[in-house]
């Protein structure tokens, strides 16, 4: 038996689909969503990120603003951008493209972003939301996850739940999520003793290291929900963190890479944009 291939792009499609719709409504009151997109440096995959946000902003009728600065702009100059930006009425959402130059702090800058417009919901405060399980911006990959895993008709509540990587993007808060959603949550790093032990345990395995191929099907629960959230850029072309061809016959449902866990973080990010300036409006 083969797994349920998960297809994030056609999901992704679905909840844009309504994206659309209500920022038709929204338009009939005189706004338009506004995303601010801040690049700094020419990292080659930060550029595709940026240009992928930009294309959707255009599709869904959002206004988009995008920063290309130097490598060498200094942290003051962007921390005024930023605070330029939490004024202007016109811009409901801020994302940072990470990572940012050693000398910038990621800290710093990701702390000044007014909590309403920051839409990838790594601020302090919005995080502080998502641990006690208060409403606050969701941070968008794990966001996106979660919508995948009901896609697959697996119910968290009581399930095995396995996170590899605790990275603050992905798997830190993706741990919450699912501990909110009743799931039994290990989390596995760098340092775990034995990896396979923990994701053969999994009723739903989540990867995500930046780790071609990492997880193979012998790691893997006969009839288990695989998310992968690597996105590696090999000289064969784009591979996850899971190895898909001896994953598949072992698996209930597993994500493709491309076409898996990618559109939804950029489809999270629109609803999330949407999401500000409803809050915005009042
Ligand atoms: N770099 C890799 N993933 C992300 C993300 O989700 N948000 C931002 N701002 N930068 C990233």
């Amino acid at each position: 038996m083969s797994a349920l291939i998960l297809d994030g792009k056609a999901v992704a499609a679905k909840i844009k689909m309504q994206i659309r719709q209500e920022v038709e409504k929204l338009k009939t009151e005189g706004i338009t969503p506004g995303l601010a997109v801040i690049l700094v440096g020419e990292d080659p995959a930060s550029q595709i990120y940026v240009r992928n946000k930009e294309r959707n902003c255009q599709e869904l009728g959002f206004n988009s603003q995008t920063y290309r600065l130097p490598a060498t702009i200094s942290q003051d100059e962007l921390l005024m951008l930023i605070q330029e930006l939490n004024e202007d009425p016109k811009i409901h959402g801020i994302l940072v493209q990470l990572p940012l130059p050693a000398h910038i702090s990621t800290e710093k800058i990701i702390s000044l972003i007014k909590p309403e417009k920051d839409v990838d919901g790594f601020h302090p405060v919005n995080l502080g939301n998502l641990l006690r399980g208060e409403i606050g911006m969701l941070p968008c990959t794990p966001a996106g996850i979660m919508e995948l895993i009901k896609e697959s008709g697996v119910e968290v509540a009581g399930k095995e739940c396995v996170i590899v990587g605790r990275s603050n993007i992905v798997g830190k808060p993706l741990f919450h999520l699912l501990l909110q959603a009743h799931g039994t949550v290990t989390v596995c790093h760098s340092r775990t003793q034995n990896l396979a032990e923990a994701t053969r345990r999994a009723d739903i395995l989540v990867v995500a290291t930046g780790q071609a191929g990492l997880v193979n099907g012998e790691m893997v629960k006969p009839g288990a929900v695989v998310i992968d959230v690597g996105m590696n850029r090999l000289e064969s072309g784009l591979v996850g963190d899971v190895d898909f061809d001896s994953v598949l016959p072992v698996a209930g449902a597993i994500t493709p890479v491309p076409g898996g866990v990618g559109p939804m973080t950029i489809a999270l990010l629109m609803q999330n944009t949407l999401k500000a300036a409803l809050m915005q409006r009042g």
